[in-house]
């Protein structure tokens, strides 16, 4: 419950750092980003089930290791998150993708669905939730309550850079669900920017600023 991950490998907080920096431009942001969620993939898989089968070597029959558990789906928060899907499924190529896109309501500033495509069997996977930036929590509380709506009970949130209020946001409504991260910011700034965060991490992955 209300569980924190931090991923600080050295790998990790170096490429975070050149991602910070705003003379980074897109297509090393976007690739930086794809190797962090790939290292950080290696932290968010760590406790996953395994079975054993038979197997034939070209040596001799032997018994060996393999993922027995749930099957997973990744499920990104649109458009950032989208930066985030290669990583991993670049090391979980079996996994099926579903997409969420929320806008955020100008006058009520209320998350607003747009776009919803989930794997039919959504209930029976386990769910890696991915957005590069938790600010304030409403986009991810938002999927959340979408995705178990959809049936879907067993997920885990992975965000590269949290505010803690988006954190403890999260956790007031779904205490469940594990957050993976690698840095906690400081705050929000009025605009709700996380400081000192990376921008939006949108605009800087897709070159739309
Ligand atoms: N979304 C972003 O892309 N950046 C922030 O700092 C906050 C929300």
């Amino acid at each position: 419950m209300n569980k924190v991950i931090i991923t600080d490998h050295p790998l990790i907080q170096h490429k975070l750092t050149l991602m910070r920096m705003e003379e980074t431009g897109s297509k090393d942001f976007r690739e930086l980003l794809t190797e962090i969620t790939m290292l950080m993939g290696y932290e968010v898989t760590k406790d996953l089930p395994l079975g054993e089968i038979e197997i034939t070597t070209p040596v001799q029959k032997t018994t060996a290791k393999i993922l027995k558990g749930k099957k997973l789906a990744i499920v990104p928060i649109l458009r950032a998150g989208i930066g985030m899907v290669d990583g991993f499924v670049n090391l979980i190529p079996a996994a099926k993708v579903g997409h969420i896109g929320l806008y955020r309501d100008p006058v009520t500033c209320e998350p607003v669905e747009y776009y919803c495509k989930l794997p039919e069997d959504i209930g029976d996977r386990e769910i890696f939730l991915v957005d590069p930036m938790l600010a304030t929590g409403g986009s991810a509380t938002a999927a959340i309550q979408l995705l178990k709506e959809k049936g879907a009970n067993n997920i885990r949130m992975i965000n590269l850079v949290a505010a803690p209020e988006g954190i403890e946001a999260v956790h007031a409504a779904y205490p469940e669900v594990d957050i993976y991260v690698a840095a906690v910011d400081e705050k929000l700034d009025d605009h709700k920017y996380i400081v000192p965060g990376l921008g939006d991490a949108g605009d800087r992955l897709f070159g739309t600023k």
